[in-house]
């Protein structure tokens, strides 16, 4: 049997564990007229959901990761090359002849992919997304109802200042499209869909992921862990306890653990020893992050780090706050149920070090 953990990508079938109501949810939303924005720490299993909702569909889906976006006009190139995967170039030739930048086509004989690319007049030109987009709504007229997904959504902030307001223009006289908002970001999500001034206030239905409950993701450990050692239950709970149940650093904790009884017997460290591991695998990275960072984030990392009350730094609230939103953009820290360090792995080089 291979390793039945996995982490980095998006999970699955067999990796991918309950989010029960949060499929239902999401399902629910998908199949109204409504928009989701679906909001969580990196790592904590949106792409995931939405991938496995969105394949239970027989719907068309257009994923983008504005991650991989440079600026406005490449934004209108990946979603077009999306939306010729979606659907015959039969059909859409026609529909592209109305748009007012006619992009450049080609089919790439070795990928079999169609290769797009405008000639924009400027990097802030919006016209050509603002004619994809509306492509994807015709499309929505004559068929099933697209699913447009933007994931990092934040990203578009730093795109270009006026793209916000244009996409929503375009985007709020489509009625045969359901788009789908993730972000990693809390603070700007929030500001993006939450503020009254925003072009995207309110915009759609607002979801967040919090950890994966304790109950689900023990049994998901441990009738795992039964293919290789009768100390399922032990180590399950031993590994949510260090991960705190968060979903990425436990299937990554988890995968090691279980490569290692693969090898060898189940011994009373075998979880420290793994995780020690680990944490010298990432020392360089994790000694590089340090140095990185000022002394106020380092203070709070600290407090964090020994589970002490962040109103014990003797310093003004103000810079504490700032040192706060620094460090979760960053993604150091996340706000879960309070704020607590991201990586549990960190967590224990740093509180090593405190000690030295
Ligand atoms: N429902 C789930 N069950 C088990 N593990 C999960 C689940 N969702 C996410 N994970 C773990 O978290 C990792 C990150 O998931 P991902 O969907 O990429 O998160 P996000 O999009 O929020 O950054 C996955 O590779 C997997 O290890
Ligand atoms: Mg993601």
């Amino acid at each position: 049997m291979s390793n039945p953990f996995k982490f980095g990508s998006v999970v699955e079938n067999n990796f991918f564990t309950d989010r029960i109501n949060e499929t239902e949810e999401t399902k629910n939303v998908l199949s109204s007229s409504n928009h989701l924005i679906l909001i969580s720490p990196r790592r904590f299993g949106k792409t995931s959901l939405v991938n496995k909702v969105t394949n239970s569909l027989d719907r068309p889906v257009i994923y983008l990761d504005l991650q991989l976006v440079t600026d406005v006009p490449d934004f209108a190139t990946h979603l077009l090359k999306k939306v010729l995967k979606i659907d015959k170039w039969e059909n859409i030739k026609h529909l592209l002849a109305n748009f007012r930048l006619i992009p450049t086509i080609a089919l790439n004989p070795l990928t079999n992919n169609m290769e797009v690319s405008f000639v924009p007049t400027s990097s802030n030109n919006f016209t050509p997304l603002e004619d994809v987009l509306n492509l994807i709504e015709k499309i929505g007229e004559k068929g099933k109802r697209p699913i447009v997904v933007f994931d990092e959504f934040q990203e578009i902030i730093d795109l270009s200042k006026t793209l916000p307001k244009q996409l929503r223009a375009v985007i709020q006289h489509h009625k045969n499209i359901n788009y789908v908002f993730l972000g990693s970001l809390e603070s700007i999500m929030r500001q993006i869909f939450e503020t009254k001034k925003s072009p995207f206030y309110h915009f759609g239905y607002l979801m967040t992921l919090k950890k994966i409950p304790y109950s689900d993701f023990f049994d998901y450990l441990k009738t795992r862990f039964d293919a290789v050692t009768d100390k399922s239950e032990i180590l399950s709970n031993e590994i949510l306890v260090f991960t705190q149940q968060h979903p990425y650093y436990t299937q990554q904790l988890a995968f090691y653990c279980y490569s290692f009884l693969e090898n060898e017997e189940y011994q009373d460290n075998i979880l420290n020893s793994v995780i020690d591991n680990l944490i010298s695998m990432h020392n360089n990275d994790f000694e590089r992050l340090w140095n990185t960072i000022s002394k106020t984030d380092k203070k709070i990392m600290i407090t964090l780090a020994l589970q002490e009350k962040i109103s014990s730094i003797p310093q003004p609230t103000s810079t504490i706050y700032s040192g706060l939103k620094r460090l979760l953009t960053k993604g150091y820290i996340i706000r879960d149920e309070q704020y607590e360090l991201d990586d549990p792995f960190f967590k224990k080089w740093l509180k090593g070090k405190i000690n030295e």
